[in-house]
Formats: structure tokens, sequence, C-alpha cells
């Protein structure tokens, strides 16, 4: 069974509800347009239930199947845009200066309609699917804001589904992986204050910025020194700010940057030698460092079990051929790691490169690829069908 005739047979229909995203991006939370379309489709296509205003913006749809069932599956879309002007030049290109569907979250939220209508109109399982569009992927955390609303509480489910779009890999090649597929990410602050002085004057203050600079580098020592060398960790400091003038020692210095880990003792040990690492240099040169360790997202692990599962119903849309387990984990983070936190699931990417050099994902000229989006939505209703067969 490859990509289900029926759909195939409104790829056309996917396409423009996609573009029509695209046009209209909308920000983490601000998902308002974006919310009230997918509800409206949901409610058209005569799906049993649709619930809106979780976390803010985002909606579930209730879709029985034809026999009768106890069982569950959810499958989850992104519907949020990025802070990043657009530069495609596309004839349906953001209308709005500076928002820009960037990561694809367009396609994914069209995959995942093109599959409601499917499993509306069939219902070939027994048991309910739950569709979940949420909002503020990017940078809030709105899956986390979901479920702390009671989504799992509501929506009970066995197993949760997700993909991402990959225009890195070859266009209709799933690529899976147990374990952690995506970084947990944290993000760095770090003041360091010295006392101010007259740049010709250094002995008479306290120079953060040779402090700064000094710590810059030693806390790239966590990584190559204190982490298990088979482990795996980032630590980049991006962002450096302070001083006024050419001849001004300047108080206080700003650093700020991310940090990456897979596994709960490499994200303590990076916490714990961050901190200590920035103070006790910092104090080497007279000034005082204060550190801020912000985890955002946990990293993405999937369950061997359900990544089976999410494995079958890929090789049954494309062919054994087009899925290959993805050879090492990606550093991005992805916050569909909170619903894989309460609920075994499975996250996989999508191949969807029209070239080689197809712009990545997060890039001004990025465009989803709407050749894509039959497979995805095919993917979402082959997991209904099969798992809850
Ligand atoms: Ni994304």
């Amino acid at each position: 069974m490859p990509v289900h005739n029926r759909i195939a047979a409104f790829h056309a229909e996917m396409t423009a509800w996609r573009r029509d995203f695209h046009a209209h991006p909308e920000l983490a939370f601000q998902e308002e347009r974006t919310s009230r379309i997918v509800a409206e489709k949901l409610k058209a296509f005569g799906v049993d239930e649709v619930h809106t205003g979780i976390a803010k913006t985002g909606v579930v749809g209730v879709i029985r199947g034809a026999r009768p069932g106890a069982r569950a599956i959810g499958l989850r879309a992104d519907m949020d845009a990025l802070p990043i002007r657009e530069e495609t030049g596309l004839p349906y290109a953001s209308t709005r200066p500076g928002v820009m569907h960037a990561c694809g979250h367009d396609g994914h939220t069209a995959m995942l309609l093109g599959a409601a209508k499917y499993l509306a109109e069939t219902r070939n399982f027994a048991g309910t699917v739950y569709v979940i569009f949420q909002p503020a992927e990017e940078m809030l955390g709105g899956a986390k804001v979901m479920i702390d609303e009671g989504l799992f509480e509501r929506f009970p489910v066995e197993h949760v589904f997700g993909l991402h779009n990959w225009p890195r890999a070859p266009f209709g090649l799933f690529l899976w992986r147990n374990g952690p597929v995506m970084a947990a990410v944290a993000g760095i602050d770090i003041v360091i204050r010295g006392k101010g002085a007259h740049g010709a004057m250094p002995n008479l203050g306290i120079d953060p910025v040779l402090a700064a600079a000094h710590v810059i580098t030693a806390v790239q020592g966590i990584v190559s020194r204190n982490l298990e060398p088979t482990d795996a960790g980032v630590v980049s400091i991006t962002w450096l700010e302070g001083g006024d003038a050419h001849n001004v020692i300047p108080e206080t210095v700003r650093l700020r940057g991310t940090a990456r880990w897979f596994t709960p003792e490499a994200g303590e040990l990076i916490e714990r030698r961050l901190a200590e690492t920035a103070r006790h240099v910092a104090a080497a040169f007279g000034a005082t460092a204060e550190v801020t360790f912000e985890r955002a997202y946990p990293a993405t692990v999937n369950d061997p079990h359900a990544t089976v599962l999410a494995r079958e119903a890929a090789a049954a849309v494309q062919g054994e051929a087009r899925v290959m387990e993805a050879p090492r984990p990606s550093m991005g983070g992805e916050d569909f790691a909170f619903m894989l936190e309460k609920v075994p699931g499975s996250y996989l990417l999508l191949g969807t490169a029209r070239t080689e050099d197809d712009p990545v994902v997060h890039h001004p000229k990025y465009d989803f690829n709407d050749e894509a989006l039959p497979i995805g939505a095919s993917w979402y209703a082959t997991l209904a069908e099969r798992i809850l067969a």
C-alpha cells in the first residue's frame, strides 16, 4: 500500500492549505488564524469532536473508528512560524514582514489535516485517533503547555507520533532512530562583574572583558575534558556584550549561549561544570560570574516499540528501501520531547530535498516541499489503520 489513493486525490487541496498557511505565518501562541482554520476544517471533515483553546491556540480533533475499540493513538503536528524575514520571492510568500514558515510547520499542519480528512471519511480502524495541532514548537514549549493543561488526561493515548520534514535528506526517505533523536536544550546566561576603570589605567579596576575571554575559553573544556568521551554535548557561547568606549573598562560583560546533550547525566554535568568554571575563572581575575542555566527542552527520546510501529507504517507507504536508520541523532531541539516524556511514541524525519543544495530549515529561502504532503498524510493515516486495525 503506497500513498493512499484517496489522499493523493486531494494533494492539490492540501497544497492550497499549506500555501495559505505559508502566506499567513504566526509566531508562538499567536497562531489564531491557523488554529481557527484547522478547527473549521476538522469540523467540515466531520471529525467527531473538535477541542480548541488548549495552550491558547492548540487544537485536538477526535476521530472514532467505524469499529468499536478502547485503544487510542495521538498524531501530532506543530503550527508556529519563526521570526525570520522571508526571501523566497514566491507568490505565496509571507504577507507578514519578519515572520516566516521557515521550518515547514505549515507543511506538517497540512499533512495532519490531510490525514484527518481521510480518517474522518474512511474510519477504517477500531478505537480513537486524536489529531493534535500544537502551538509554539520553536521557542516557548507549546507541547508542555498542552500537557500541563491536561492533554493526555483528556485524550489518553497509548502512543503518540510526530514527524519533521528534512530538506537535507533524499526526497521520500523516512529516517528513524531508537532512543534519543534530538537533543535537550538549555540557554546559558553569564553576567561577569568587575570594576570599571579608565582604559589606560587597568590596574585601578577589575577587567570583566579579560575575565570573560578566559571564561569563554575555559568552558570549552567541559565537553572536551569533563564529558564522558562517548557521550555527546555542546556548549556554545554565541553572544558577547559589554563596553561602551575604546578607552573605558566596563563594569560588566554579558555572555549568552546554548547547551545541548542527550543523557540526563550529561545535562547535570554541563550545568554543574558551567557554573563552577565560570565562577572560578572569573574569581581568578577578581571578578564574579552569575550563571543562569535555563533548561528549555528535554531530549526527544523515541520508544523502541513505537518506533517499530512508525517504521512499519513508513515502509507501508514508501517501501522498505525508503526507510532507513538515521546515522546519528541531531543536536537540534524539539518540543515533541515533552510528549514523549509522558507517552511512549516516535518521531521520524521525512526527507524532502528537491536538489542537493535545497535551503535548510530556518533559512530565509527555505520553502516546504509540497510533494511530500501526501506521503506524510499517508504515514499518519497508516499508523491509525495499522495500530488500531
Ligand atoms: Ni521545526
